[in-house]
């Protein structure tokens, strides 16, 4: 079976490959169906984002598109940024710059309790779609540690763990991260649905 993944994230492009690598799907990107537009997020949750950019490339491509949308949330921020998380601080900025400026936004709360986010949705050619989320609690340190993953992983301390989501290994991102808990969700839907 055929997807092409709806995301022009890197970071996210490559553990989708690593994380439904098992599956046996043949997982194609964007930039391997020849899109080359970007899909505008005008959604207000992760749900409606993600539906957005899945279908919009199922429809581009006529084929099964993947799409994730996913964010950071933090507690002493009322939730930001949340479904702003790319463009948070500006559009411009590197993922370095984001951090820091949400550490900045952070000084002088007292405690950081935040979480990743995951919606991902499989739309069809026939206009069906089926939907997962998934999450990962942690807190927001107040210095960067760690080069792996990408956006917020060098100030997300995964909790049960003593370490930044980027100072993890890839498998063991995988392991627990919010994207591996909904596409692995997804993946026995579509098992369910006869996919695999
Ligand atoms: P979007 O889903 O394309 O709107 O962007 C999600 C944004 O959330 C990314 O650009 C990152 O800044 C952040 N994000 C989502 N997942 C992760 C993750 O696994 N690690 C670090 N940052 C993430």
């Amino acid at each position: 079976m055929k997807f092409v993944l709806a995301t022009a994230n890197p970071g996210k492009i490559r553990e989708m490959r690593e994380i439904l690598g098992a599956t046996g799907f043949n997982i194609l990107t964007r930039d391997e169906c020849g899109i080359d537009f970007e899909v505008e997020e005008t959604g207000s949750t992760f749900f409606e984002n993600a539906l957005i950019k899945a279908k919009a490339i199922c429809e581009a491509t006529g084929m099964s598109a993947i799409a994730d949308d996913s964010g950071l949330l933090v507690d002493a921020l009322n939730g930001e940024p949340g479904v702003y998380s790319s463009s948070y601080g500006g559009e411009n900025l590197s993922s370095d710059e984001r951090c820091a400026y949400l550490l900045k936004k952070l000084q002088g709360k007292e405690q950081a309790r935040a979480k990743f986010v995951c919606t991902v949705i499989c739309y069809f050619p026939d206009g069906e779609y089926i939907a997962a989320e998934g999450e990962c609690l942690g807190h927001i340190v107040s210095q960067p540690s760690g080069s792996g993953g990408f956006g917020y992983d060098p100030i997300f301390l995964v909790e049960g763990k003593n370490k930044t989501m980027a100072e993890l290994t890839s498998d063991e991102k995988n392991e627990i991260s919010h994207r591996n808990e909904a596409l692995s969700k997804l993946t026995l839907l579509l098992k369910e649905r006869g996919y695999m």
